[in-house]
């Protein structure tokens, strides 16, 4: 059987799928596949391996033989997954083994923006670190601040966990529903989204990009947070609104911004949040570690296996599409 691949991936996926006997095909080329394409590559294969590809309704209606899609991600807000699922098209995605990277990621970025460590790193390359001023280049101190977790999940668990042990940091978060690890093991306190603005040192986003997170952190709630905040994303850029974000700091309506997912994405060169000293912007590496990439390869190409299989997928994003006793 044939699976195709829409990016070059970790070989520890790849020689996965040849050791199961799959005849494989990554796209090389550096740029997204038009629908069109992905279209005509996935008439060949059964099975679709997708990383960075929308996957939208006219192409799961095109591509209906596909007996698995398995995303390189765990995020899945770029797939119609209620037209998957109608299709009966089983999705799998990428959940566990990339939070304590993403966390990473986070916890960088916070230190990054609350230290001003990206546009310090800059005057040097621009020449401009010439004399010592004590009272210039001053940043925050995270000792015993709150942190605020928005999206106390598998990321926002390791994120606090990050803070609570470096810092001390007080850990208060927002969620759908109680998270009772992060209660016991870290003393985290549930609060409302309006306390947890008021109370937060630093505001980290943990959560999926769904219809209710979307363009969440927009002026009104940026005006609500303290006005030396630090306002963390390494989850999705458009649960920001980043014009207002923009505004908010250039107006110091919150102190800083840490940045691991912009919108849109790619950002451009000449964006203002590049330019302002308390601000660290990254280009969407949150899971860019080899440990983390070889293992979400290789869950993917286990949740491609199994699909082929017929089997359960171990990751399912859709898993209502089994309603049989053997799935069950
Ligand atoms: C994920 O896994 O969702 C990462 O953000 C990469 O897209």
């Amino acid at each position: 059987m044939n699976v195709f691949i829409t990016r070059v991936i970790p070989e520890a996926g790849l020689q996965l799928l040849k050791d199961a006997g799959l005849q494989v095909k990554q796209w090389t080329e550096k740029r997204k596949l038009t629908v069109d394409e992905l279209i005509e590559e996935c008439k060949w294969a059964d099975a679709l391996l997708s990383a960075g590809q929308q996957l939208n309704r006219e192409f799961l209606e095109a591509s209906t033989h596909l007996k698995v899609i398995a995303l390189n991600s765990v995020g899945y807000d770029n797939v119609d997954i209620a037209t998957a699922t109608r299709l009966k098209i089983p999705v799998g995605n990428t959940p566990g083994v990339l939070s304590g990277a993403t966390a990473d990621t986070a916890f960088l970025l916070m230190m990054a923006a609350a230290r001003n460590a990206f546009y310090m790193h800059k005057t040097i390359i621009d020449g401009e670190w010439d004399f010592f001023e004590p009272t210039a280049n001053l940043g925050k101190e995270l000792t015993g601040g709150t942190l605020g977790v928005f999206g106390m999940g598998k990321i926002g668990l390791e994120m606090a966990k990050r803070c609570a042990g470096a810092f001390g940091m007080k850990i208060i978060y927002h969620n759908r529903n109680r998270n009772p690890e992060a209660e016991q093991e870290l003393g985290a306190t549930f609060v409302s989204f309006n306390e947890l603005l008021r109370q937060s040192d630093v505001i980290s986003v943990h959560t999926a990009l769904t219809p209710e997170t979307e363009g969440k952190f927009d002026a009104g709630v940026f005006k609500q947070m303290k006005s030396s905040a630090i306002f963390v994303n390494t989850a999705r850029g458009k649960i920001h609104n980043e014009e207002d974000l923009i505004s908010a700091l250039q107006n110091k309506v919150i102190w800083g911004a840490g940045l691991d997912v912009t919108n849109p994405e790619p950002m451009q060169a000449d964006n203002p949040l590049l330019t302002m000293p308390n601000v660290a912007v990254l280009p969407h590496i949150g899971s860019a570690t080899e440990t983390t990439r070889d293992a979400m390869a290789t869950l993917a190409a286990g949740n491609i296996i199994a699909g082929l299989k017929g089997e359960k997928l171990p990751s399912p994003v859709n898993p209502e599409i089994y309603t049989d006793s053997q799935h069950n």
